[in-house]
């Protein structure tokens, strides 16, 4: 069992929580999403009711090991000053002498956010000499950062074994309980979605998914892998030649289980990936010569909204095509809104599924949007996440 945050004593402790600020950024350096730091307050509002210093610590981007302004938490410092209508202390660094003084200093009720734990190789290999100085800079554990979990890093894994006093925070518990829902016992029929560009990303969890869900719709690049397996024509789009097998092979599976697995039949195209790119309509399952297809086509969009329009449980992962350039942002729009019209619970995993939800105005349509698209379908797959297990183990 991973201990609740509301089960620590905390009063008068300093509280080192673990949050996932990897918000995106505009080129100005303003945020545009704050979902990520608006799912972490009920968190940091509760240590702070409970008497506790918090200390919050996250990555940002991936600056590899160096110090970038470019990936400063800056920003999220001052979203966090506002949300939380008090100061927020925001250190030069995340470890060192200044950093453990500043937690020494603060008193009950402060708040000081750490600058990116990435900003350190230390961070992303795990090292256990930087996990140690993390580990200086408070009395109690707790990881907040569901969207970080699958990641075995210093502060989501190493640091955690300096702690007797630790515990999941009331965002990763959400989480937790809500994909549970999808794990044990969904409403069927179960469908899921699952597009984006990369076939190599997804099909373990596709393969996987074969043992839960009544049908699968792919779209988005990784489903012309799937295309050219079922011999047809895919013209320039993407494919990954080194998945044509295990693309196969999942095909055959879904057939035998009687799972659907519903793909594109037709097609929106350019001869290029480009934000000026205009679209063209192939109205047939062969992509032409040259072309690239970067969205589903209307006919497709009917037909996997048909086949949600029975859902009573939904997992939707990645966009159904390159759905930054407005011109093929229609089948991922049509999905959306079938996803929000179905009676189903649904629940959404990914920044760009998220994201397409928000621009129609459907976030309240559905049950479910998590903040991590690579944990929660890490969860589905039933991999073992290195943040939670950290949390069980006893030291
Ligand atoms: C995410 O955005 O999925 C998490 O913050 C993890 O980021 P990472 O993929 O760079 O580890």
């Amino acid at each position: 069992m991973i201990p609740s945050v509301d089960q620590l004593e905390v009063a008068d402790k300093r509280v080192f929580v673990r949050v996932d600020f990897n918000v995106p950024l505009d080129e100005a350096g303003r945020i545009t999403d704050d979902s990520r730091i608006c799912a972490a307050l009920p968190t940091i509002q509760w240590l702070l009711d409970a008497g506790a210093v918090v200390i919050l610590a996250s990555h940002l981007g991936r600056p590899q090991g160096e110090v970038n302004p470019k990936y400063s938490l800056l920003p999220v410092a001052e979203a966090l000053t506002e949300h939380l209508n008090c100061d927020v202390t925001f250190p030069e660094n995340c470890v060192g002498a200044a950093v453990e003084r500043l937690s020494r200093e603060l008193r009950p009720g402060n708040v000081m956010l750490l600058e990116n734990l990435r900003f350190h190789a230390g961070e992303t290999d795990n090292d256990p000499e930087f996990a140690a100085q993390l580990a200086r800079l408070a009395d109690v554990y707790v990881n907040d950062a569901f969207g970080t979990c699958h990641r075995a890093h210093a502060s989501t894994a190493g640091m955690v074994v300096h702690f007797q006093a630790k515990a999941a925070g009331l965002l990763v518990q959400k989480e937790l309980q809500e994909l549970a829902r999808l794990a044990e016992d969904p409403g069927r029929p179960f469908w899921a979605i699952i597009g984006g560009a990369k076939v190599s990303d997804k099909i373990g969890l596709i393969e996987k998914l074969l043992d839960k869900v009544n049908g699968i719709v792919l779209g988005g690049g990784l489903a012309y892998t799937f295309l050219q397996a079922q011999g047809h024509e895919i013209g320039a789009s993407r494919l990954d030649e080194s998945k044509l097998r295990v693309a196969k092979r999942i095909l055959e599976k879904a057939n035998k289980k009687g799972v659907k697995v519903l793909l594109p039949i037709d097609h929106k195209v350019a001869p290029h990936v480009s934000m000026d790119a205009t679209a063209t309509a192939v109205d047939h399952i062969n992509v032409p010569d040259g072309q690239m297809a970067l969205d589903i086509g209307d006919k497709t969009a009917a037909v996997f909204a048909e086949a949600l329009a029975s859902a009573k449980t939904i997992f939707w992962n990645g966009p159904l095509g390159f759905f930054e350039n407005p011109n093929f942002a229609e089948g991922t729009r049509a999905v959306a809104q079938a996803v929000a019209n179905a009676d189903a619970i649904s629940v959404i995993g990914g920044g760009d599924s998220a994201a397409a939800l928000k621009q129609l105005g459907l976030v309240d349509q559905v049950t479910h949007i998590s903040t991590g698209g690579g944990a929660s379908l890490a969860f589905l797959e039933g991999r073992e996440l290195p943040g939670l297990k950290a949390l069980e183990e006893q030291v």
